[in-house]
């Protein structure tokens, strides 16, 4: 007997992707996603596993931003914040940092470790 799975997508349904920065430095994102998502997509292999809630509780995802408005919001829940064309990430927690270091890693064996092609 075959069992029944309910498959519960990822992301929220997006038609194309939007350029955000982390630190300086471009990405590009599925629009219509909160950002804790966006990290996840990322870096699928890290962000996992991290200990994050996803329930604005842990605060492990905390980041300080600049909104494409101009508006600097210092204390943002990534996992609550839906991202906008041109949303600048400057800070990232401890969690963040290591879940994300992979982005701004300049030792391509460790690249190639954790992103085979
Ligand atoms: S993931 Fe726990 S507060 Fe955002």
């Amino acid at each position: 007997m075959e069992e029944a799975r309910f498959e519960i997508p990822l992301f929220r349904p997006y038609q194309k992707l939007v350029h955000i920065s982390i630190q300086g430095k471009p990405f590009s994102v599925p629009e219509n996603n909160l950002l804790l998502r966006c990290f996840q997509f990322l870096c699928p292999d890290t962000i996992p596993y991290g200990r994050y809630c996803w329930n604005e509780e842990c605060q492990y995802c905390r980041v300080s931003v600049t909104k494409p408005d101009g508006k600097k919001v210092t204390q943002a829940l990534s996992c609550k914040l839906m991202i906008e064309e041109g949303l600048q990430v400057h800070e990232l927690s401890e969690e963040l940092t290591w879940n994300l270091r992979r982005l701004f890693s300049s030792n391509p064996e460790e690249d190639s470790l954790n992103n085979p092609s």
